[in-house]
């Protein structure tokens, strides 16, 4: 499916589960067993990560799901945050893990955090796989937790897609121009 496709795999399935297992233990230490926490996956990209961490978080929590775009089907970000599908239950008096994906510019979870803060959680943390630190020029949005710092390159798969398709793909690449030339 993919010859001839992939430049680099940037982040190999063994290295996803072990970190992924690590950064599991690090946010079980973190909170309390009687805390009520809810983990947010933002959509659609953060699926795939959010179904293995929760599995190894040992508390309690429970799982909501938000989907906003800030892309439209290419490679670079827009600036706009649509709010699609928005959370079922209230987080009010909750601890919200917000579950990112990637953070790159960091506009998709700066508007995100603004409108979570309104409804009153008791705290908002933020939890990303990926994270392209040379992207922002502001500092303001950080995660508490953070898999993988990688490079300013478009990446695909576990979770991450290029125009809808790849995110079934079980590790994370660099595509070669190949990939979008169709
Ligand atoms: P911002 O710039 O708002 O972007 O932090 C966050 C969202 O943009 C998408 N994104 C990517 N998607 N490969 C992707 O497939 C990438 O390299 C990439 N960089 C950003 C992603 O949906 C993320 O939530
Ligand atoms: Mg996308």
């Amino acid at each position: 499916m993919l010859e001839g496709m992939i430049k680099e795999v940037l982040i190999d399935e063994k290295q996803l589960k072990d970190r992924i297992k690590e950064m599991g233990k690090n946010i079980t230490n973190h909170y309390n067993e009687d805390d009520e926490i809810v983990m947010v996956c933002i959509l659609r990209g953060g699926f795939i990560f959010m179904a293995d961490l929760v599995r190894q978080v040992e508390l309690p929590v429970s799982c909501d799901f938000m989907d906003v775009t800030s892309y439209e089907g290419g490679t670079t970000s827009t600036g706009n945050v649509r709010i699609i599908k928005d959370l079922e239950e209230s987080i009010e008096d909750k601890h919200v893990l917000i579950v990112e994906d990637i953070i790159d510019t960091g506009l998709t979870l700066k508007h995100v955090i603004n409108m979570l803060k309104t409804r009153k959680p008791k705290s908002i943390k933020v939890c990303t796989l990926l994270d392209k630190p040379e992207r922002r020029t502001e500092k303001e949005v950080e995660a508490d937790w953070n898999g993988f710092e990688i490079p300013n390159e478009f990446v695909i798969g576990y979770g991450l897609d290029y125009d809808e398709k790849y995110r079934n793909i079980p590790y994370i690449f660099i595509p070669e121009p190949e990939l979008y030339e169709g």
